[in-house]
């Protein structure tokens, strides 16, 4: 049978250099949280168990990912990553499997673990790297044979170790039942006065156990965030990452370093994407579908063929295909649009339906609203849904046409085929077939002159 995993996520730390109130790994990185990337890694790994080492911002941490299925230990006092890990072992199995991940260290690929995996065996592996400036890194002190003999953390090396350039990332895979003994040994008579994970290296090599290195697939896998400006950074990597992947698959985008991916987005065949969209949580756009410049799209759907011009924001909202969206639309939840529907400049639809071929170009509010096909809602139209207490839905029948500035008060509907006159305030249903208007006559008065200002005496 195959050995358990059980999966140790440290996310203790309080991230003092964020200068922030929130926990370090509740900052955001694509949209999500720092430790939501990593949960989502750690599960591509199929574990048996996900232990998260929590302590600065203790619940808020937990709230942040209510998931099912994590096992939450509490480091009440950050004494080292040694002691953090120490804690999540009286919930780990001995004949498990044991992974440390980071809270911090967003981009670790679930390809390069499982290399880290299948090398630990009976043994232990680390993840190392060479880096050409390793700072504050732990620095890998290899003997004559090459093979690895501690771990020394950059305060307590000395200016020769200092030099080495080989550096621990941090990630290791370690039988739990030996890492177990191994942690209860450790001391903190060092540097930081902590204790220190990486001194089971030691103890491993005194027990003969011999330590096996992997390296990461690309060096964003290990970096951690620290700062705002190493968020920024790891985003930047994060985004480009996302940018080559979407033109590799035959998106043209106009400028990968202007678009933000940031949950997850799935595109056709010849989709153009131009500067400053932003992509959150789930989209789909078809083929052929252009996004034109300073888009900024939500968890939508969106047909092919269609065209969606500057400066909308499009939430929750699915677009069939061949419509035309914008410039300046706002589309909001609950809406669906079928088939060549146009939503033009200013206008805002909420929580409606419209039917194939129908469009409202200019200035417009639709809320809680059912449009039938081929129907024109002039500009300035407004369905007046709220009363002041409740919403209420107007329902607009096919090939109807709406004259500018009409206000349709609901509870209403507008029968099919017919027309409302510009300027009617429809408060009562409009049959079908018909003109209905709510204008006063227009009348001229001959004669009437304008009033004239009275000269000062
Ligand atoms: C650690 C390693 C170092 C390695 C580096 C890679 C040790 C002793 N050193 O150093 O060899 O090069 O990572 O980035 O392990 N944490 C807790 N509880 C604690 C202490 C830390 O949860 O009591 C968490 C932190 O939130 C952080 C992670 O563990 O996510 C690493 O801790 P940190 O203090 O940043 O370790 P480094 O000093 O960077
Ligand atoms: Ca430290």
């Amino acid at each position: 049978m195959a050995v358990p995993l059980e999966i140790v996520i440290l996310a203790a730390g309080q991230g003092k250099r964020m200068y922030s109130d929130r926990p370090k790994v509740l900052h955001e990185l694509a949209g999500r949280p720092l430790l939501a990337h990593v949960l989502a890694t750690a599960r591509a790994l199929k574990p048996a168990a996900i232990h998260v080492v929590y302590g600065h911002g203790g619940e808020a941490v937990r709230a942040a990912n209510p998931e099912l299925g994590i096992t939450w230990v509490h480091q009440a006092e950050q004494q080292g990553t040694g002691h953090a890990v120490a804690q999540a072992m009286p919930g780990v199995a001995n004949e498990s499997t044991v992974l440390v991940l980071y809270g911090d260290v967003p981009l670790i690929r679930p390809q390069t673990l499982k290399k880290l995996l299948s090398a630990a065996g009976t043994g232990l592996a680390l993840l190392t790297t060479e880096l050409p400036h390793p700072g504050p890194y732990g620095r890998i002190l290899r003997n004559a044979a090459g093979q690895v003999t501690r771990i020394v953390e950059s305060k307590d090396a000395t200016p020769d170790e200092a030099k080495v350039r080989e550096v621990n990332t941090g990630f290791l895979a370690v039988p739990a039942g030996k890492l177990k003994k191994w942690l209860s040994r450790l001391k903190n008579h060092n540097a930081q006065g902590e204790y220190y994970l990486t001194d089971i290296i030691s103890i491993a090599v005194a027990e003969k156990v011999t330590i096996i290195t992997r390296l990461p697939g690309d060096i964003a896998e290990i970096l951690g965030v620290n700062s705002k400006a190493e968020l920024a950074q790891v985003e930047r990597m994060y985004q480009k990452q996302q940018t080559e992947k979407l033109m590799q698959q035959g998106v043209t985008l106009r400028d990968p370093a202007r678009l933000d991916v940031r949950g997850e987005l799935t595109c056709g065949r010849d989709v153009v994407i131009d500067v400053n969209v932003i992509f959150e949580g789930k989209v789909r756009l078809g083929d052929r579908v252009q996004v034109g410049p300073n888009n900024v799209i939500r968890d939508s759907t969106v047909g092919s063929g269609t065209v969606i011009l500057p400066n909308c924001v499009i939430e929750e909202t699915d677009i069939g295909a061949d419509c035309r969206i914008g410039p300046f639309a706002r589309l909001r939840p609950e809406t669906h649009l079928a088939a060549h529907v146009h939503v033009g400049n200013f206008v805002e639809v909420k929580k409606s339906d419209v039917a194939e071929g129908s469009k409202m170009n200019h200035l417009s509010y639709i809320g809680d609203t059912s449009i039938g096909r081929n129907v024109n809602i002039g500009a300035g139209t407004i369905t007046c849904n709220y009363d002041g207490a409740n919403k209420h839905r107007t329902i607009i029948g096919d090939n109807v046409f709406v004259g500018s500035n009409t206000a349709l008060v609901a509870p209403v509907t507008v029968g099919e085929d017919a027309t409302i006159g510009a300027g009617s305030v429809i408060s009562k249903d409009a049959p079908a077939g018909e003109l209905t208007l709510t204008r006063a006559p227009q009348t001229t008065k001959p004669g009437w002159k304008r009033p004239v200002k009275k000269a000062k005496k």
